[in-house]
């Protein structure tokens, strides 16, 4: 049974896809343009899932623009569906590879904050380069952020999250590390309130975070 059990999902006017993209030989995009109010600070989700951060801390945060960007088709029909029943005008889903969208589509400075929650954590060695994070992505994403932007990671992983300590010492040139503070929508003893934080929850998981601040200089 496929995550819709049998409704129509509709994701017009809130979803797009990386094949509906101009070719990025055409030059970088700024997805700040996709939403009504585009003059507002966007924050973009990697690996948004169900959908279910971005509409528990949109209608919060009207002020703010959300891009979630989710690479698996069932789930960004799901989540784009679920904002447009919500009409949330600031809120938009893109279905693609966030690390290639990132690379050669993504305009410089146009985001204010990255959130990664429960990165799928590829255990095994040879998988290591399927992780989202990696030095070139951590390059990628100090070029797309603005001024004092923030990446914002957390996991349950215990050697993922080795992984991204690794990353932040190899680039503390760019980010500076500090502690995580969750959300306005989380609820009390929450730390994101997404969908695999609630399910890890119940599985009694430990959980880590951090917040990455880009510091002003080039990659
Ligand atoms: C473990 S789930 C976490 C979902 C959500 N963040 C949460 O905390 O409930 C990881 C999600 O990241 C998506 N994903 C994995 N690699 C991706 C990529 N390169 N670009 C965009 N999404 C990706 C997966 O399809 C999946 O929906």
């Amino acid at each position: 049974m496929s995550l819709s059990r049998g409704k129509t999902l509709v994701t017009e006017g809130y979803g797009l896809q990386q094949c509906d993209l101009p070719p990025f030989e055409e030059g970088r995009i700024d997805p700040r343009e996709w939403f009504a109010a585009p003059g507002r600070p966007l924050e973009i989700e990697i690996g948004s899932g169900k959908g279910t951060f971005l509409v528990q801390e949109a209608p919060l945060r009207p002020a703010v623009n959300y891009l979630g960007i989710e690479k698996s088709m069932d789930f960004y029909r799901y989540a784009a569906d679920r904002v447009r029943r919500r009409e949330l005008d600031n809120v938009r889903l893109l279905r693609a590879d966030a690390a290639e969208f990132l690379r050669f589509w993504c305009g410089d400075g146009v985001a204010a904050v990255v959130h990664l929650y429960f990165a799928d954590p590829w255990p095994k060695k040879r998988h290591h380069k399927r992780r989202i994070i990696q030095d070139r992505v951590l390059g990628d994403l100090h070029r797309i952020l603005g001024p004092a932007g923030e990446l914002r990671l957390v996991t349950d992983h215990e050697e993922l999250w080795a992984w991204y300590e690794q990353c932040a010492r190899r680039h503390a040139h760019l980010f500076q590390e500090r502690p995580f503070n969750p959300p306005e929508s989380a609820a009390p003893g929450e730390i994101v309130g997404s969908n695999f934080e609630r399910k890890y929850r119940r599985e009694g998981r430990p959980f880590f975070g951090m917040t990455l601040v880009r510091r002003h200089g080039d990659t």
